[in-house]
């Protein structure tokens, strides 16, 4: 996926370089836009010819990845992740490649010595060992977190802003807690090795100590490679200065990309790779949540607690829409086991509010990470909520099944359009979802008998509509929307302490 984001990072650019030889043969370098750190994102693309087969290499500063492709008289076309669609195509025309990357205009030259991405020397990550727990996120972390509405364009002043909004909102009073700085914040490193932001950003000491003051934690973004998805300088060969840095600063919260890790590290290494930021962390006696965003590689759910983290990415990237909102919620199912106090799995941020889904869409989207226990990182811009979106996220009552004590996540059943989603609670009750994923209305019945609660139940409530509602024989019926979700909360009389769980009898 970083891979992929290093080629996108090429979107729209402007090639310069030359290349040497004739054919398509020889390294081919580009620049694209100037970063927010005055330098400039660039790549090189190193080709070898062999009649009218091409191989090679694609290497920008976050990725790299094997190419391969024809030429066929001067036309070339070149494919990276996607066997049906080229990557790169174009025509060769006075030494120089001009053509479309994924269907936008792109110029390639040969590229001189100036142009090469920097090399770094290799540095093993420590044998493995258990971080002990570091006490934090006894349930899930709530917050707000810039990527998904500001990107790579937030600045300071955004920051300061969302910390005003979560406060006046009521959200920061409903557990919203964490402002998170994601990635593009970073500038340079100084004389001394300090990684320092760039022009967005002026003081982060002084962002700190303003978050702090409205009652809130903020949080940081960097990343075990030498840069982050967009090209920025992160925390390779620095961790333990970094993590240093960010608890002088009071940083409450680090969240860790993967990114241009995969330059350096095998696959197999990224768990002694987290720990050394996990030890890292520790090491600076100040509190702070860690969050593993690795896209769910070599199966994180297993170990990630062990690495010090207190969740950890399972999917790649969410976007604002119902396909991938579903996708990435639908993965986590094998992964409930390894969910608890402390340690969460995080099928990524919310994205209510950005205005890509329905408003049903979007309560399905609150509904689910609540019902699997997922961090609640609003993502959309709090100075510009609708009320509908204010709405879904300040619900208190969805947001107490997220935060639940127990701490447990629900795993899905489907049966035709509907799934449900069943989540024990810690007063012996329990949450369940329908959800309707299919394109028409269809009628959802919940069976008292099917939940896993601790005595009969006292009363059921509509979690969406805030009404009690009443069983009728052991169960419940309602017609859902489509792509909505019906969520109930059943509250149990407990059974006498010397009997064990079992279902309710009517
Ligand atoms: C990766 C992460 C995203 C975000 C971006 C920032 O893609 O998965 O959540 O942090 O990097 O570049």
């Amino acid at each position: 996926m970083a891979g992929l984001r290093a080629f996108c990072l090429l979107l729209g650019l402007s090639f310069i370089g030359s290349a040497y030889g004739q054919g398509i043969a020889g390294r081919w370098a580009t620049y694209g836009k100037e970063m927010w750190n005055g330098h400039r994102e660039k790549a090189v693309i190193v080709l070898k010819q062999s009649g009218d087969s091409v191989t090679g290499i694609f290497e920008s500063l976050t990725g790299k990845t094997a190419v391969h492709g024809t030429i066929a008289g001067n036309h070339f076309e070149i494919f990276a992740w996607d066997p049906r669609t080229p990557a790169l195509t174009g025509d060769l025309v006075n030494r120089e490649l001009r053509g479309t990357m994924f269907g936008k205009p792109f110029l390639a030259k040969p590229a001189s010595p100036q142009d090469e991405i920097p090399k770094v020397e290799y540095v093993a990550p420590p044998p493995l060992h258990k971080v002990p727990y570091n006490g934090l996120a006894a349930t899930p972390p709530m917050g707000w977190n810039s990527w998904n509405y500001f990107g790579e364009d937030v600045n300071e002043a955004d920051i300061r802003a969302a910390a005003d909004a979560l406060v006046s909102s009521g959200m920061r009073d409903a557990g919203y807690i964490y402002v998170n700085i994601d990635g593009t914040w970073e500038g340079s490193r100084d004389s001394e090795g300090h990684l320092l932001p760039n022009r967005k950003f002026t003081d982060l000491k002084a962002l700190a100590d303003y978050v702090h003051s409205k009652g809130l934690k903020v949080g940081i973004y960097s990343s075990p490679g030498p840069y982050d998805c967009a090209g920025y300088p992160t925390s390779y060969g620095y961790e333990q200065q970094d993590a240093d840095d960010f608890a002088k600063l009071g940083i409450d919260y680090l969240k860790y990309d993967w990114c241009s890790a995969e330059k350096i590290y095998r696959d197999d290494q990224i768990r002694a790779v987290y720990q050394k930021m996990g030890d890292a962390l520790q090491a600076t006696g100040r509190p702070i949540v860690y969050s593993l965003c690795e896209y769910g590689r070599e199966n994180v759910e297993k170990w990630g607690a062990d690495a010090g983290g207190n969740l950890w990415r399972t999917t790649d990237d969410i976007r604002d829409s119902w396909s991938s909102m579903i996708a990435n919620v639908e993965k986590q199912a094998s992964f409930a086991p390894f969910a608890g106090p402390g340690h969460w799995n995080d099928p990524d941020m919310l994205e209510i509010g950005n205005g890509g889904m329905t408003g049903d869409e979007y309560r399905t989207q609150m509904s689910l990470w609540a019902l699997v226990a997922a961090p609640l990182l609003a993502g959309n811009d709090l100075q510009e909520m609708t009320a509908e979106a204010k709405s879904i996220l300040l619900n208190k009552e969805v947001i107490a099944v997220d935060q639940d004590p127990l701490g447990k996540q629900a795993t899905p059943d489907r049966k035709g359009d509907l799934e449900t989603w069943i989540k024990p609670l810690a007063d012996g009750g329990a949450t369940v979802g329908v959800v309707n994923l299919g394109s028409s209305a269809a009628t959802a019945t919940i069976g008292a008998s099917d939940l896993p609660i601790a005595g009969p139940v006292r009363n059921a409530r509509n979690l969406w509509t805030h009404e009690d509602v009443k069983f009728s024989g052991g169960a419940y019926s309602a017609a859902v929307p489509p792509h909505a979700t019906l969520l109930l909360r059943v509250f149990v009389t407990p059974n006498p302490p010397t009997q064990s769980r079992v279902s309710p009898v009517y």
